[in-house]
């Protein structure tokens, strides 16, 4: 449910600093067509329209920042060096109460912050909307249900004209694990239960997600992968999860695996993959995200018959949800209340 936004008269002003680019195409902004400045700032002004947002459009001018230009919070949708000075000029001009990330995976500001550490005395948030949640989970059972239900094999047999008939499969044949268990993991697997299939979850921490028993910890991912014939990636990319997705990882599934990477590229090791692929350990990998986005013309991935790209686009934002979704937690923010999504920097999700 959204929340009631109610207008308390000392507080009805909110200032807030907007920090975008028009072709972020690492988060396949540029087909969005809408992420420019204006649009966000128009975004929040209709998330909050009992409020007067202030909101001001960045880089800062020196002429700016002499004539005190000051905000109490900021919205970023794009992690650069610049932004990261004009976020400190604003910072030490007053202070900023918190930054609000317009993304879910916070992997290249959380690497600002590393060279940039003032940051850190801000709290940062990320985007923990529920429609990129929902988003993502129909795209996860797209793919499970046409693994299940052969698409592939019925779509290579019309091409060669071949009438062979498969005896239907079950869905327990296909157990699904996924790694991490947070706000799209979590939503991912409530659904596929929902839809029959097996789940299973693997994450950091001890604990339950979408109220199923979760695998945890380095020691439990052997267990967790032997049983994961259909296995999903939607871990935040951290120094421990970096290139998790490789040879020695593929070798403890179950064989003619199907395998989604829907988080990072750098998850990934594209080598291993293909060659996978080949020896038939794995019979399938969707890729949401590449080591390269926007994918070169050059790249093996295209021509990999086994290999479906769908260009970052699982779970796309919305940008004007996420505005809401914003404008709601500065409003809990503004009220002294606790907000989800606060990214914790040492962990780096
Ligand atoms: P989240 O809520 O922060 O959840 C992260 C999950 O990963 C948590 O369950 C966490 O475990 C687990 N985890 C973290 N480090 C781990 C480790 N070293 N070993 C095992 N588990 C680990 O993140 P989210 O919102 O679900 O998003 C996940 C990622 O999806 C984002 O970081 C982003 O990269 C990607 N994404 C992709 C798209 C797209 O369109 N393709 C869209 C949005 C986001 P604990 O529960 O124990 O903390
Ligand atoms: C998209 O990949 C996001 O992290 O929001």
């Amino acid at each position: 449910m959204p929340r009631q936004i109610k207008l308390t008269p000392s507080t009805h002003v909110l200032r807030i600093a907007v920090f975008s680019n028009e072709n972020n195409h690492k988060l396949g902004d540029k087909a969005l067509g809408g992420n420019n400045q204006e649009y966000i700032i128009q975004e929040l002004k209709s998330a909050c329209s009992e409020y007067t947002v202030k909101a001001d459009v960045f880089p800062l001018t020196a002429k700016s920042l002499k004539e005190g230009l000051n905000a109490d919070y900021a919205i970023v949708r794009c992690a650069t060096q610049e932004c990261c000075d004009n976020l400190i000029a604003l910072h030490k001009q007053s202070p900023l109460k918190s930054i609000f990330v317009i993304g879910a995976g916070v992997n290249d500001f959380v690497a600002l912050t590393r060279k940039n550490p003032i940051l850190k005395e801000i709290p940062i948030i990320r985007n923990d909307n529920q429609d990129i949640a929902e988003d993502m989970a129909d795209f996860v059972l797209t793919y499970a249900l046409m693994a299940y239900r052969d698409v592939g094999y019925y779509s290579d047999a019309k091409a060669s004209k071949k009438y062979a008939p498969l005896e239907l499969s079950k869905k327990s044949d296909f157990p699904v694990g996924i790694m991490g268990g947070g706000n799209l993991g979590g939503a991912v697997a409530e659904k596929l239960t929902a839809n029959g299939f097996n789940v299973s979850i693997w994450k950091r921490t001890l604990g339950k997600a979408a109220g199923l028993k979760c695998l945890y910890g380095k020691e439990q991912l052997p267990e967790f992968l032997s049983k994961a014939n259909i296995l999903i990636n939607l871990l935040p990319l951290t120094k421990e999860t970096s290139g998790i997705l490789k040879k020695d990882l593929f070798a403890q599934l179950p064989n003619k695996s199907i395998v989604m990477n829907l988080a990072r590229g750098e998850h990934q090791n594209m080598q291993d993959i293909i060659e996978a692929l080949n020896k038939g350990k794995l019979s399938l990998a969707v890729l949401d995200v590449i080591d390269e986005e926007p994918i070169p013309q050059h790249h093996a991935a295209w021509d990999n018959p086994k290999i479906i790209l769908t260009q970052h686009t699982a779970a796309k934002t919305r940008i004007d949800r996420a505005c809401r979704n914003h404008i709601e937690k500065i409003l809990a923010f503004q009220q002294g209340e606790k907000i989800s999504a606060r990214v914790d920097l040492e962990q780096g999700y």
